[in-house]
């Protein structure tokens, strides 16, 4: 009788082990699905196939106890979840994003303490125990910064926070001193008996939280996306420690994809953006804050009835989407102009620099979302080169990604960053409501520009108006 039981746990260990792998292979799918919009909805499905295969392979092996309050928890969490989904603007998505990444590191830090202070999980062999209390001091390290980071990087992009970053005297010296205080904690911690190590543990996650409202305080301007995306990583080791102190191999494994996913992008935006990542992961090291310079000159402005004549006189016209076409939800009336205009024989292309909006791929979702075809969609890179020859640029609610003053003002808090340059064209219109300033909190020279038009009024309404201009 006892053999059989234990050769249906074994089976059962081996059909788990299997959905693991299963899983797992689902989730590498998927990551490489999303890589490019035409796959983008594949992926998304081998996701969530993979966290179902995922999610019900935990319950089996029989060591879970409280199954009904897990199942009671996952469809309370599910309910949420789809009513925020649904509910949640494009544009809130980052912030949305981040409060999620928030919940991995809280649950972290708790998986950690309710690990430590498991007396019913003792661990005889010494060295098995020193890893056992590394692997929680890591993981409630790790979780404790993202915990804490994403909360301030919700607060940042639901600007309940102010963008610009929080730098004083001293901060890189003081970051250093608990960076070396945190790795003494974890010896005095590994070395500890029995239950004396918490106060370390405690003092760490302390430093832990501390310094994850620190590290995301002092990034602002151009280098937000880039947290946003470190965080991301974050959650994705933290995800990995839990893996660890759990033993659970899956967890590891979906970790480290989500982790390593998210450095890749976080070093790619780096590179884009001309920023080191260095100072970037480290709360914005030997960083200075920047405000920029004055611009003098003028402002002209123009009507929409003095748009579409322009519009009309242009053969080649280049799109800039932005921040401001998420907001107003432009991009359906985009597509019908952008239509319009090719009937009419005229060559239109968009410009998408790769931290429009507030998320990776932001502008990307909207356009696809409005049916624009992907070939006439090019990046940053391959659009600067043929401005020069363009006759009409066509601004929707961009700002800091066309702003001149990333190349020729080193006192502006986004110098240094790669943008579209709107200006080199023969004529720029730029739809915008006000004067006011983008996310990084810079004036634009680009608006002062002799060869720049702007066009006040939210961006929907205005392209309507075009739209019903342009026959
Ligand atoms: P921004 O520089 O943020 O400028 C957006 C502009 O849109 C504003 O100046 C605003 O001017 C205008 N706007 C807002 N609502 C509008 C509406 N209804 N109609 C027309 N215009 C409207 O946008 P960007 O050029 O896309 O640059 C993105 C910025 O966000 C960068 O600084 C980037 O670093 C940062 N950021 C990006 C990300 C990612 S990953 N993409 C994440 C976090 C931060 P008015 O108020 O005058 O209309």
């Amino acid at each position: 009788m006892t053999t059989l039981l234990n050769i249906q746990i074994e089976q059962i260990a081996n059909i788990q082990i299997a959905a693991y792998i299963f899983a797992s292979i689902l989730f590498i799918l998927s990551l490489s699905g999303l890589s490019s919009q035409e796959t983008a909805k594949k992926g998304v499905i081998y996701g969530v196939i993979g966290m179902l295969i995922a999610i019900s392979s935990a319950f089996l092996g029989g060591t879970i106890n409280g199954i009904p309050f897990i199942i009671i928890a996952i469809v309370i969490a599910s309910i949420i979840g789809i009513i925020v989904a649904r509910k949640v603007e494009m544009t809130a998505m980052p912030q949305l994003i981040a409060l999620l990444h928030s919940f991995v590191g809280l649950a972290a830090i708790l998986v950690g303490f309710s690990s430590y202070f498991d007396t019913g999980a003792e661990i005889h062999d010494a060295a098995e125990k020193s890893i056992h209390l590394v692997e929680i001091f890591i993981g409630i390290f790790i979780g404790g910064i993202t915990f804490t980071g994403s909360i301030i990087a919700w607060g940042k992009l639901t600007e309940k926070i102010g963008s610009k970053p929080f730098i004083f005297k001293g901060k890189d010296m003081l970051n250093i001193v608990l960076l070396l205080a945190s790795i003494v904690l974890c010896v005095l911690f590994v070395g500890s008996e029995g239950m004396d190590g918490k106060l370390y543990l405690f003092i760490a996650t302390a430093i832990a939280l501390f310094f994850g409202v620190m590290m995301v305080m002092a990034i602002g301007g151009a280098d937000m996306p880039v947290v946003i995306s470190m965080l991301n990583s974050t959650s994705g080791w933290t995800a990995s420690a839990l893996g660890f102190m759990l033993g659970n191999n899956l967890l590891i494994i979906t970790g480290a994809l989500v982790g390593s996913s998210g450095a890749i992008l976080s070093i790619i935006m780096c590179n884009a953006m001309n920023r080191s990542f260095f100072s970037v992961i480290t709360g914005g090291f030997g960083l200075e804050v920047k405000t920029g310079k004055k611009i003098e000159g003028k402002v002209t402005s123009i009507t929409a009835e003095e748009a579409i004549e322009l519009l009309k006189d242009s053969q080649s016209v280049i799109i800039v989407p932005g921040y401001g076409m998420a907001v107003a939800k432009a991009q359906y009336p985009v597509f019908e102009l952008v239509e319009k205009l090719r009937k009419k024989g005229k060559l239109v292309r968009f410009g998408i620099h790769p931290v429009a909006g507030r998320l990776p791929g932001h502008m990307n979702v909207l356009l696809a979302e409005a049916n624009v075809p992907y070939d006439i969609v090019l990046e940053m890179d391959e659009i600067n080169p043929d401005l020069p020859e363009t006759d009409l640029v066509l601004v929707i609610g961009a700002n800091d990604t066309v702003s001149p003053g990333a190349q020729d003002d080193p006192s502006s808090p986004i110098y240094g960053m790669p943008v579209i340059e709107a200006w080199k064209a023969a004529k720029v219109i730029v739809m915008k409501r006000s004067m006011a300033v983008g996310y990084a909190g810079v004036d634009n020279p680009l608006f002062y520009k002799d060869n720049t038009e702007m066009l006040y009024g939210d961006a929907k309404a205005t392209l309507n108006k075009l739209v019903a201009g342009i026959e």
